[in-house]
């Protein structure tokens, strides 16, 4: 685990008994440093400091907003671990489709016999989930034995609340519909040395009939450039060589800054960066991927050879219905254009099946862009009703049977373009960035391609983190079983 400590400051040395300040992060650190000492107080009553665990269920943004969770955690001197040894566990939750919440609910259930036989245990839950008035009610009426409850505007003040929370032994809720505040410079615990996500703007505008994020994750905001860099180069002194940049709609950054931005002029100023060698981001909107968005991918040494296009359907109806913004044919004409400015990018996509009013003309529609893009891979979604989106109350909502039935097709002709289009590497030697040892073999470890492909080699951990130049031998479906290859000979 790699700590990340943006300001120079010594918890112990704050004085917790004087007023907390009213500016942030400043008064985040204040609690920080008043929960380190209920844990100091912990450690001397049981012999042991307290162990958290933070579980994610959803996307990479709330993967990263975990990574915040655990470094506000380790300040306060929690120890991390299992989910099964954890005194306090946290549910860091996805709304996305309707099985991400029933599998909290699940697991919530799980947790109250625990915490019955350990009365020090105490359970959080936070993200999107969390910003649904109908999930928080129930919660409060049915699950009591939860602890602390907040939402995704306030997660930066998760220190406050576990401080409220160990004062006054009662569940503590705090959820904000909306917010136009940024807070910078907390402590962020990642999972890698060398490779990090990053958030460049929060929230969304689009309002895609079918989504909930825009209701969760409230308007989109934009951090400004010089944050992003600043963190940028933090982490590269700190041994980082590879970012993500995140957020639900990059190719509309910065429209909303004091002095707007593109996105492609932001990554103009990543690449500046020394000692940075790979940039990746997600998710780009078809509507606003640029044409100057397209020259600087065409350009770049640094941008990864990989584009996350979601598409979400192939029928220009059902896209209108969607609110997407796009017809089938000016994707299909992006499509190209990227292809001719960066030939050997991978394209990779999203796919809804079963909005509602679709028709088989409209799934055929859907195959034959499937077909026409030759996608390296595909995340293909049964489509999930979302309480509150337009979609949820559109008429000739899909039969189940129809939906499966078109999903299993789907699914079906994805596959099989993904693994011809991963087998057209064979032979070439490709340059891997060595991520961990490989899950089915100790003696191997895995890596990924510019191009996001994985590759397993044989290898020890010692390359984690590294560069290696490797054959890739053998394709097997959606990765590849390689060799390390002379350096310098990487294509
Ligand atoms: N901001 C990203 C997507 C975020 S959600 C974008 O616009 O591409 C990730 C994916 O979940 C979406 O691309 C979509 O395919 C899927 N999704 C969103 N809402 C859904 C719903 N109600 N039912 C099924 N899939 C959904
Ligand atoms: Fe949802 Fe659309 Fe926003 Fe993506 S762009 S998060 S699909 S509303
Ligand atoms: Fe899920 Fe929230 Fe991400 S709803 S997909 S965790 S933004």
């Amino acid at each position: 685990m790699y700590q990340e400590i943006d300001l120079e400051i010594d918890l112990d040395k704050i004085d917790i008994h004087a007023e907390p300040p009213i500016e942030e992060p400043a008064r985040q650190y204040y609690f920080m440093a008043k929960c380190r000492k209920w844990v100091k107080g912990f450690e001397q009553r049981n012999g042991h400091l307290p162990k958290s665990c933070v579980l994610n269920f959803g996307c990479q943004m709330n993967a990263r907003d975990s990574e915040k969770l655990r470094g506000i955690l380790r300040e306060i001197g929690y120890i991390e671990t299992a989910e099964d040894e954890a005194d306090f566990v946290i549910y860091n939750t996805c709304t996305v489709r309707e099985n991400a919440n029933t599998r909290v609910y699940g697991r919530l259930g799980q947790l109250k016999p625990r915490k019955k036989k350990n009365p020090h245990m105490m359970i959080g839950l936070c993200g999107c989930m969390m910003q649904e008035p109908e999930v928080v009610e129930k919660l409060k009426k049915s699950y009591r034995f939860v602890d602390i409850i907040f939402g995704t505007h306030n997660i930066y003040k998760f220190a406050e609340l576990l401080s409220t929370r160990l004062e006054s032994e009662r569940m503590v809720v705090d959820i904000w519909k909306d917010t136009d505040k940024i807070v910078e410079n907390l402590p962020n615990q990642r999972k890698y040395g060398f490779k990090s996500g990053i958030n460049i703007m929060f929230g969304c505008n689009n309002f895609c009939s079918y989504c909930i994020v825009p209701y969760v994750r409230g308007r989109e905001r934009s951090r400004a450039p010089q944050e992003i860099i600043g963190e940028i180069k933090r982490l590269v002194a700190d041994g980082v060589s590879e970012v993500m940049l995140l957020g639900q709609n990059v190719n509309s950054y910065g429209k909303t800054l004091n002095t707007p931005m593109t996105f492609a002029k932001l990554l103009q100023e990543i690449e500046k960066v020394d000692g940075l060698q790979r940039i990746r981001f997600m998710t780009s909107h078809p509507k606003d991927l640029s044409d100057e968005l397209i020259e600087v991918m065409g350009n770049s040494k640094k941008i990864c050879k990989h584009l996350h296009l979601p598409v979400q359907s192939g029928s220009t109806d059902i896209l209108t219905k969607m609110n997407r913004r796009y017809t089938k044919e000016q994707y299909l004409s992006l499509v190209e254009k990227i292809r001719k400015a960066v030939p050997d990018i991978s394209l990779t996509t999203d796919i809804i099946v079963g909005f509602p009013g679709e028709t088989e003309a409209d799934f055929e529609e859907t195959l034959d862009v499937v077909r026409k893009v030759q996608y390296d891979s595909a995340f293909t979604f049964i489509y999930s009703k979302r309480t509150g989106t337009p979609a949820a109350v559109m008429e000739n909502q899909v039969p189940e049977e129809v939906i499966k039935n078109r999903f299993d097709r789907l699914l079906k002709e994805v596959q099989t373009i993904a693994a011809k289009a991963c087998a057209v590497h064979e032979g070439t030697v490709k340059e891997v960035l060595v991520e961990d040892i490989c899950d089915h073999d100790p003696k191997m470890v895995t890596g990924r391609l510019s191009n996001n492909l994985l590759v397993h080699f044989y290898g020890g951990k010692e390359l984690i983190g590294t560069y290696v130049d490797v054959l890739l031998k053998e394709c097997r479906g959606f990765y590849y079983i390689g060799e390390m290859a002379e350096a310098g000979k990487a294509s």
